[in-house]
């Protein structure tokens, strides 16, 4: 038997584009090449375009506004006639160039069209117009700008969130494109340079919002997926975002990158083609997790929750967009569940079964749950995100680097876990059950055991520079009675933000001491104003932290752990109220009941009082 042969129908839509840097410069010679010599400049940015019009810049319109309503589109209209107009200038977004396209449909007068976002509507015959509330679309190929000047540096600042969520619009017209029934081998071109571009620009753009070569990849490939959008019917995606942005007023941009690899799931397994060929672009093998991954990793909104939508809204949105069988997509996306593509992953539970089966043996029943449910969840980890053997080999990579940096003073494993907040975690689920009680707080890695024993009055930071503090401790118990002789370990970083374990050459322990309460449940000693610090990041931890966009500090504080016969042991910290990162912790140590006031103090120094509420030790 032989293959049908392959049948398409294909229009293009010619324009002449001026793609560089640079090229608003060439916007008069452009103007005076289509015969025209009185422009009306439509944008909120218009200066540039017209100090290079010169005279030719009759008049500017600034009040676009978006899905092109037609009030706005009348209030440009009597500019044209006031001015004698002959040729419409649009620089901006989807907006600049919808209010081009819609004088040009009332007037016949041809466009220019200045695009600096990836909405890609330049290049198509397409209008959307709303009057009275309701959006109505229009294709002519009249609405076609003439000229489309791709000017990579007026695209230099657009801002990132934008660049991302504009981006991934553009890239939903390239892959609506792959599965539209009126696909094409010319358009397809077009789509999957269009997606190679843009999956490679984005996040680079995301890092270096200024990087003209990221900027210019995605420029062109934002141009591309404009003339997929134009070229052929766009799918069930779109359908989606016209009613989520039309009859729920969701943000256009921002629906499109939420919605796209839900859709994509959707229709995976009835386009499998176009799925391959989205994977490939991407370097995946999963294509809707895969542009899942990339919106999140650049830090699009993940959900329709997010955008304001209603859970009871989905079946409307469902039944308004004609799209059978898709609330289930709907759904997902609007938990931001991650997609995953229906039925072609082999199942694991086989192999994840036979290893858990292998600790029954274990003595301790403890050993074989927790081992078993850890492989149980990493099997789940590995399966639901597609993890790579590059990706594996990365992951053993790090945590090797991890094991052998540390040592007795770095240990590398708990600043990871400080890091992944399983260190507050472990601290929360245990200590922290009774809410009378003062809240606990992470030990960290720089207690050592055995502090040097003080009396109350003593100075931990003689000789040392800082501000000094005058520090007043009160232990009780949930009745507020003092506890008297409670063993009191503090300790803290030096003003540079070291602690004396960090700095090889200091002698002995410095500013860490064992207090004792006395029969009033009290103690106090003089030390320095704790200041931010860095927690240690030349290992694989702050690798982490680097490639993740956090910092590495943490909130200014004392450490102080606590025990009393007859108590449970309290590690707690105190924050000093109005210090740097209390929001960003590092470790995310801090908590509420914690931050306190450090007030002035007689000697130009600071003060704090704290009352430490111990609850009673179970046995
Ligand atoms: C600390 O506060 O000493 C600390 C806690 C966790 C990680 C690093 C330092
Ligand atoms: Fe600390």
């Amino acid at each position: 038997m032989t293959e049908p042969v392959e049948s398409f129908t294909y229009t293009a839509h010619a324009s002449r584009v001026l793609f560089g840097a640079g090229t608003l410069s060439r916007l008069r010679d452009e103007t005076e090449r289509l015969g025209a010599s009185r422009v009306l400049l439509l944008g909120r940015r218009t200066d540039r375009a017209a100090a290079v019009l010169g005279p030719l810049a009759v008049a500017r319109f600034e009040g676009v506004a978006m899905h092109t309503p037609v009030e706005v589109t009348e209030d440009a209209l009597s500019l044209v006639g006031e001015h004698g107009v002959d040729c419409l200038v649009s620089i901006g977004g989807g907006s600049a160039t919808g209010l081009g396209k819609a004088l040009a449909a009332r007037t016949g007068l041809p466009q220019i069209a200045v695009p600096t976002t990836y909405a890609g509507s330049e290049v198509t015959p397409v209008l959307g117009e709303t009057a009275d509330g309701e959006k109505r679309t229009r294709r002519d190929p009249a609405l076609l700008p003439k000229t489309v000047l791709y000017d990579v540096e007026l695209t230099l600042g657009l801002p990132v969130g934008l660049s991302v969520t504009s981006g991934l619009n553009a890239m939903a017209h390239a892959v609506e494109a792959l599965y539209s029934p009126e696909a094409n081998p010319v358009v397809d071109r077009f789509a999957v340079d269009a997606l190679t571009r843009l999956a490679r620009a984005l996040p680079s753009i995301a890092e270096r919002p200024d990087d003209p070569e990221a900027r210019s990849d995605a420029l062109i490939g934002a141009w591309l997926a404009g003339i997929c959008l134009g070229s052929v019917a766009m799918g069930p995606h779109h359908k989606l975002c016209h009613v989520l942005g039309g009859s729920f007023g969701l943000p256009h941009a921002e629906t499109h990158a939420v919605l796209l690899p839900h859709v994509m799931a959707y229709r995976a397994g009835s386009a499998p083609e176009a799925m391959r060929r989205v994977a490939a672009a991407l370097g995946a093998t999963d294509a809707p997790a895969a542009v899942f991954d990339l919106a999140t990793r650049l830090g699009a909104p993940g959900s329709l929750a997010e955008l304001g939508l209603a859970e009871a809204d989905l079946p409307v949105v469902a039944e308004q967009s004609g799209t059978p069988g898709v609330l289930e997509a709907l759904g997902e996306a609007w938990r931001g569940d991650r997609p995953v593509a229906a039925g072609e992953k082999p199942d694991l539970s086989r192999l994840t079964e036979q290893v858990v089966a292998s600790f029954s043996p274990a003595s301790d029943p403890r050993v074989a749950g927790l081992l078993g449910d850890l492989v149980r969840r990493l099997h789940g980890f590995v399966a639901d995100n597609d993890v790579t053997e590059d990706e594996w080999m990365t992951a053993i990579g790090f945590l090797t680097r991890a094991g052998q940096m540390c040592s007795p003073t770095r240990q590398e494993f708990v600043l990871l876990s400080d890091t992944l907040g399983i260190s507050s975690a472990v601290d929360l689920l245990t200590n922290s059950r009774s809410p009378d009680t003062t809240p606990s707080a992470v030990l960290g890695p720089f207690y050592v055991d055995g502090p040097p024993a003080v009396a109350s009055g003593a100075n931990l930071a003689e000789g040392l520079p800082g501000v000094p503090l005058r520090a007043d401790v009160l232990i009780t118990d949930l009745d507020g009675r003092p506890v008297p002789d409670a063993v009191v370990d503090v300790w803290q970083s030096n003003q540079d933000g070291f602690y004396d374990v960090q700095l090889p050459d200091l002698e002995g322990p410095v500013l860490r001491a064992r207090l004792r309460s006395d029969a009033d449940g009290r103690l106090w000693f003089s030390s320095i104003l704790p200041s931010e610090y860095p927690i240690p990041d030349d290992g694989p931890v702050g690798e982490m932290l680097r490639a993740t966009g956090r910092h590495p500090y943490r909130a200014p504080h004392l450490h102080f752990m606590i025990s009393a016969p007859g108590f449970r042991k309290l590690v707690t910290q105190l924050f000093v109220a109005g210090g740097k990162y209390l929001d960003s912790d590092a470790v995310f140590g801090v908590k509420d009941e914690l931050i306190v006031e450090f007030p002035p103090g007689p000697d130009g120094g600071r003060t704090v009082e704290f009352t430490f509420r111990l609850g009673a030790s179970d046995g």
